[in-house]
């Protein structure tokens, strides 16, 4: 046959199409055999197009293609033929079929361990063996073309804003940024090691005092830490940095970034500035640093209504300044006994120890605890939350932490129940005024919240040595339907400040000079002020796609148990390979 390159993809042909003599390469999707007539359906990235052989008209090819195996890679010519009354208006391509006039079979293909189609149901390991095979199935496929898109609007915006592409290295120096780094042994260097980057965090802020004003990078990041559906060992982000940046200068900035994303993916103008929210509000009321406010549903602080209570579990909390917040469903009187224990194990679950509700009836309230409530409790609470007739509450006692984290899951178990976490809506947030340091108890220490760079609003600087935790950072996030997009903050920009920080961060001197010395070095000969902020580039690309877990959006991922499957890594090394790297397993 001859060499000639396909003509069209097997997504392109379209009813005007009729008539032409075409040449399609692709993957045997299917064959079916209708006895004198054979129709298999050719597939490639593009689509899908049906393609008919007729025993009558071509014998040969006939033959040839009544024998083909399903994924064998095809190389057909013929002429494309309206299907008229059996058009599939399902398929783009639909409206027609090719005839074939010669068939090649370029590479036959082996019995595949499981259908290449979009609702497999394989299981993740057999796919993620056969990851070749795996990414076949269009829907994995679209969600590559759309990270590629995702990727050149957003160096076209960058650009277009005057920044700059800088690599940074993956060789790179441990400096922790919160997880635990991957050590890479030098060989020339016995004993001593390299880490890969957990973001390209130094390097940019050095960029900066280099005076490169406007940075970017689509940068791979890896962090040793407890996989989830979120979350990768090695991931991308978008990172920028930006000297003489403000907050606002930068949220207008990823404003408009995810705009123009938005616009090319799905046309959508969206809705601009994003709302604002200091993290002690999103905490209050939503029970965590990523509100979901694809819904409303705001939890109720309730503690000075019933902290005479005659129950015991809220008057024993509110005693010892813990908080009783409460959260109103409407109109709930269908939900059964059931769906409050389910409530309940969520609660439970997410740390309370226990979740109190009460069913708002026209006559009286029923309820785990409603007894124990007098007619004034019912009616302060009631005022406080808005409750009425019909009405749900439901109600955690704790510490305000947990308290607020546990009812704050509820009310996504809620808007689940409810269809209220529609992924097709889109809300975005930017979460702002984080607390600078928080305690950890194992390390007996304050942490930084973001990170050691992070600088704090101004007239906080004076508690740095007193009260650290009560500071504020001039850092942000920015949420998308309750998932955290990114985050970025206004760094310290001074060595003297940078200093006091590592020291209240439980850093000796000598540590700091050892792990940050270029960074202190460098900020005394002219940083500028600076900030960036970085993007999770497979969690944006995960929820346009509406994907379900994270691994969808990247080609080759490792599992939850942070193995690759299809080439069997991490394996082992050969004994000389060690002893080149002064290596020895215990
Ligand atoms: P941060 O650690 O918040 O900030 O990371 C920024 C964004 O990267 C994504 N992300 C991840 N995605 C997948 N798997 C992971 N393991 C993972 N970890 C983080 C998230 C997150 O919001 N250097 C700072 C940014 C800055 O201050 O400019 C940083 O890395 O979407
Ligand atoms: P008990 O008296 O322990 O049987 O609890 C009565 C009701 O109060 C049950 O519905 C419990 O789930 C609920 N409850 C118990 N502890 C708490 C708490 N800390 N906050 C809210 N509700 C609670």
């Amino acid at each position: 046959m001859a060499e000639s390159r396909r003509t069209h993809t097997c997504g392109d042909l379209r009813i005007e199409d009729a008539g032409k003599d075409v040449v399609l390469t692709g993957w045997a999707a299917s064959v079916r055999d209708h006895g004198g007539c054979v129709f298999i359906n050719l597939r490639d990235r593009y689509g899908l197009t049906q393609v008919k052989a007729d025993q009558a008209v071509t014998p040969e090819a006939f033959a040839i293609a009544a024998s083909v195996k399903p994924e064998s890679v095809l190389r057909i010519e013929g002429r494309v033929v309206d299907r008229g009354s059996n058009r599939n208006p399902n398929l783009p391509t639909g409206a027609v079929e090719v005839e074939v006039v010669a068939v090649e079979v370029l590479n036959a293909s082996k019995p595949v361990p499981f259908p290449i189609v979009d609702d497999v149901d394989a299981s993740e390991v057999t796919r993620l063996t056969y990851r070749y095979l795996d990414l076949r199935r269009p829907v994995l496929a679209r969600n590559f073309a759309l990270r590629s898109k995702v990727c050149r609007l957003t160096r076209d915006y960058l650009d277009d804003q005057g920044f700059l592409e800088i690599e940074t290295p993956i060789l790179c120096k441990s400096t922790p940024e919160g997880a635990r780094d991957f050590l890479v042994p030098s060989r020339v260097h016995p004993g001593m090691f390299y880490a890969l980057p957990q973001s390209p965090q130094t390097f940019k802020q050095i960029l900066m005092v280099a005076g490169f004003d406007k940075y970017y990078q689509i940068a791979r990041c890896f962090r040793d830490e407890d996989l989830r559906a979120d979350r990768q060992l090695e991931f991308t982000q978008i990172d920028m940095e930006v000297s003489f940046a403000t907050p606002e200068l930068l949220y207008d900035l990823i404003e408009g970034m995810l705009a123009t994303i938005w616009k090319g993916v799905f046309d959508i103008d969206l809705p601009r500035p994003f709302p604002r929210m200091p993290y002690a509000e999103a905490m209050e009321t939503y029970g965590c640093d990523k509100p979901d406010l694809r819904f409303g549903m705001p939890m109720v602080t309730i503690t000075d209504a019933v902290a005479a209570s005659g129950f015991k579990v809220f008057a024993d909390v509110a005693a010892r300044n813990g908080v009783v917040t409460a959260l109103k469903v409407p109109d709930a009187e269908s939900w059964s006994r059931k769906d409050l224990d389910g409530l309940s194990k969520v609660a439970t679950d997410n740390g309370a120890k226990g979740l109190a509700w009460f069913k708002i009836g026209a006559e009286e309230w029923t309820g785990s605890a409603a007894k124990f409530l007098t007619a004034d409790e019912k009616a302060a609470i009631a005022t406080r939350t808005g409750a009425g007739t019909g009405d749900l509450l439901l109600v955690v006692a704790d510490d305000a932490g947990p308290a607020r984290q546990a009812l704050g899951a509820v009310r996504l178990k809620v808007g689940d129940r409810l269809g209220l976490r529609d992924p097709t809506k889109w809300s975005f947030l930017w979460v702002t005024e984080f607390p600078m340091f928080e305690w950890d108890a194992i390390g007996q220490r304050p942490t930084a919240v973001h990170h050691p760079f992070t600088s704090c609003v101004p007239e906080d600087l004076d508690l740095l040595e007193t009260e650290p935790l009560k500071m504020r950072a001039r850092a942000y996030d920015v949420i998308l339907n309750g998932t955290e997009l990114g985050g970025g903050s206004i760094r310290i920009h001074r060595r003297d400040v940078q200093a006091r920080v590592f020291k209240a961060l439980g850093l000796s001197e000598e540590s700091a000079r050892t792990k940050f010395g270029f960074l202190l070095d460098a900020f005394e000969y002219g940083a500028p002020p600076h900030g960036g902020i970085a993007l999770g580039l497979d969690r944006l690309i995960m929820l346009l796609a509406g994907a379900s877990s994270i691994r969808d959006v990247i080609a080759f991922p490792k599992t939850t148990s942070a193995t690759d499957l299809m080439t069997a890594s991490p394996s082992e090394v050969d004994t000389a390979q060690l002893r080149e790297l002064h290596l020895e397993i215990k």
